[in-house]
């Protein structure tokens, strides 16, 4: 199982002393791109990821909540992005995944809760990274949807059953307690926005969550 913080719930404005403070118990960062117009807010762009960048080594994740992809794409490869995940929502998914293979980043699909799973089978043998919402995007500190669970167990059993190298994400309203249901369904990819930033002890929260998702996901050899 993998950590991801998402730093929507940090404060901007000590975003490198955030990022240090949670990078004993993150895998990998989660940065929540909003263009005002996919999703009714606006966060942050390329020139936050160029910063986050040089104060960090950790994997930088970009969930891009915007509407044209292709046009920042490249933008947010050569600010050091690791991977980023367009929404298969906005459409032109096989132009987008080949764009980040070019542009060499890992390649991530994100789905909003009420996109069915027909909606993105046909990617899941093309990307690196599923990322399946568990609140509508665009604001932090939401309330986790559980009828989101059976299309992860859907998700996971197709995975396993073509033995996919996907990585299957959750994001949205994930706690340590939340985070045992759905790692119970098969995601291995954990996004925490405000349980993790919004705790007291930032470090001791991400290990909550981390336990609680390695006890309640599958058993290990
Ligand atoms: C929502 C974002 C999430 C958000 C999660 O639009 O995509 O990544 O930061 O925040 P929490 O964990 O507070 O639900
Ligand atoms: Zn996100």
């Amino acid at each position: 199982m993998r950590l991801a913080p998402s730093i929507l719930a940090a404060d901007f404005a000590a975003l490198g002393t955030a990022v240090e403070g949670v990078s004993a118990v993150a895998d990998l960062l989660h940065v929540d791109v909003m263009d005002g117009h996919f999703v009714p807010n606006i966060s942050l762009g390329p020139p936050v990821v160029t910063s986050l960048r040089k104060h960090t080594d950790l994997y930088l994740d970009c969930h891009l909540m915007i509407s044209d992809p292709a046009a920042y794409l490249p933008a947010f490869a050569e600010a050091g992005a690791n991977g980023c995940s367009v929404h298969v929502e906005i459409g032109r998914t096989g132009e987008l995944i080949g764009q980040m293979r070019e542009l060499g980043i890992d390649a991530g699909l994100a789905v909003n809760p009420d996109t069915p799973f027909d909606a993105f089978a046909e990617y899941l043998d093309q990307i690196d990274l599923l990322l399946l919402m568990t609140v509508f995007p665009g604001f932090g500190g939401q309330a986790f949807m559980p009828e989101v669970l059976p299309k992860i167990r859907r998700v996971a059993d197709e995975v396993e059953r073509r033995g996919l190298p996907v990585a299957i994400q959750v994001d949205g309203g994930i706690d340590e307690r939340t985070v045992q249901d759905v790692a119970g369904a098969g995601a291995t990819v954990f996004v925490a926005g405000s349980a993790v930033f919004g705790a007291t002890d930032p470090v001791a929260a991400g290990r909550r969550i981390r336990e609680a998702a390695i006890a309640a996901g599958p058993p290990r050899p």
